[in-house]
């Protein structure tokens, strides 16, 4: 068949002219392609499915109740447009009682529909072409995919054992930097689960400063901190002079299908948020702002998910640790990060994380996500279905089984 007459007219930051004729296979599509073969071809095998990352659990049930209530009322038909002050007051609450950030409700924050469509509009605040994004990797990759759309180019980071999974700033050449506009960081950090000191955020405030740069810092698992107290990165002295932190209410209040979280700082990149998106959407349904409200203002619901996940990560640490691995409890996030196995006894060899990744899922129904940006690594989520502890525990049993079994090599 013909290419349509608009095959060419597609955008290069899609592709071009060649947009939808590649034959190149996305890792997350991998991963589905190879659940979906171990189901085929072994179905009297549990499939173990440390690959999902998203909660296991519905909304709490008082979100749920404030939603069935909030839904039938007349005055949340309508575009929320920016948000309502409602929200914005419950969020200056949240901040104010979780994590000792004061903020002006009407100037410092603002809701978005998502922290990824957050993440993906602020790249148009400050990218013109040749400008430069400087990014952690690996990572969540949206504000660079953005970046990169406005004619923005990114710098990457790499985040490894041997730098403790903290960017090395004063490695950035002097070139880059004065191209530079944009510093995105993420922690907790996903998928590697570093946390961050504050001392950590203080020398990114003066980086930021001394290069004249704007921090996004990506907070969305910062509720689910084990290894120290959830730090914002705007309750170090200069942080809001500097940047804005992005919330996300999917991951500590299991609403990650409901889309709604926040952005929050600097009040003038907050007004330059603001006008973004309002070109881009007209606000989160009132009912969801409203509904989130309630899991705002009930303190029980985070430390409730931080347990559980804390709980579940323990336990997945012991095993594979027991199985050969050199896995550390994660500081952060509900992901278990660790290298990828080189081998398998009387088995295989792997180059990559990718090789380790498939062989554990066709061979084994183990799911993992590799990663291969800096170092070949597994990423294991505790977000697998398991109603109580009980099944939590013959989950891990089994994976145990399977893994010693296998006899990874490292
Ligand atoms: C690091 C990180 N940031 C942001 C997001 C986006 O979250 P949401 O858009 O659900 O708020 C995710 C989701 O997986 C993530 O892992």
């Amino acid at each position: 068949m013909s290419d349509p007459y608009f095959q060419k007219l597609f955008a290069d930051r899609i592709g071009g002219t060649q947009y939808g004729k590649g034959t190149e296979i996305y890792k997350f599509e991998k991963i589905k392609r190879a659940k979906r073969k171990a189901l085929a071809e072994h179905p009297e095998r549990k499939l173990l499915d440390f690959g999902i990352g998203e909660n296991d659990e519905m909304a709490p049930q008082v979100v749920r109740r404030a939603m069935a209530e909030e839904i039938n009322r007349p005055e949340n038909r309508g575009y929320a447009d920016n948000g309502i002050a409602e929200f914005k007051e419950a969020v200056a609450r949240f901040m104010q009682r979780e994590l000792n950030v004061t903020l002006d409700p009407a100037t410092e924050i603002n809701h978005c529909i998502g922290s990824k469509n957050a993440l993906a509009m602020l790249p148009a605040t400050l990218i013109n072409p040749g400008d430069v994004t400087l990014m952690t990797v690996p990572g969540y990759p949206v504000a660079g995919t953005h970046s990169r759309f406005y004619g923005g180019t990114v710098y990457q980071l790499p985040l490894s054992a041997q730098n403790g999974f903290l960017p090395e700033l004063d490695k950035v050449p002097r070139d880059v930097l004065a191209k530079a506009k944009l510093l995105v960081l993420c922690y907790p950090n996903s998928p590697t689960g570093k946390t961050a000191m504050r001392e950590f955020f203080e020398r990114v405030v003066a980086f930021a400063k001394e290069h004249e740069l704007v921090v996004i810092q990506d907070a969305a698992h910062i509720m689910l901190s084990y290894d120290r107290e959830p730090l914002s990165f705007l309750s170090v002295p200069g942080g809001k002079d500097v940047g804005v932190e992005i919330h996300s209410m999917s991951k500590s209040f299991h609403m990650i299908g409901w889309r709604i979280g926040w952005v929050c700082g600097n009040p003038l990149l907050v007004q330059a948020y603001r006008d973004v998106k309002d070109n881009f959407d007209s606000g989160q349904f009132m009912a969801i702002q409203r509904a989130a409200i309630a899991a705002l203002d009930d303190p029980a619901i985070v430390r409730a998910t931080r347990e559980k996940y804390e709980r579940r990560l323990r336990k997945l640490v012991d095993v594979l640790r027991r199985c050969g691995f050199q896995c550390e409890m994660p500081g952060g996030t509900y992901f278990l990060y660790t290298p990828a196995p080189r081998a398998v006894a009387d088995g295989p060899v792997f180059d990559t994380a990718e090789a380790a990744s498939q062989y554990l899922i066709t061979g084994h129904s183990i799911c993992t996500v590799p990663w291969d940006d800096a170092g070949a690594f597994l990423r294991f989520s505790v977000t697998y279905e398991a109603a109580d502890e009980r099944a939590e525990d013959a989950l891990m049993a089994e994976t145990e089984s399977r893994l010693r079994l296998i006899e990874p090599l490292f």
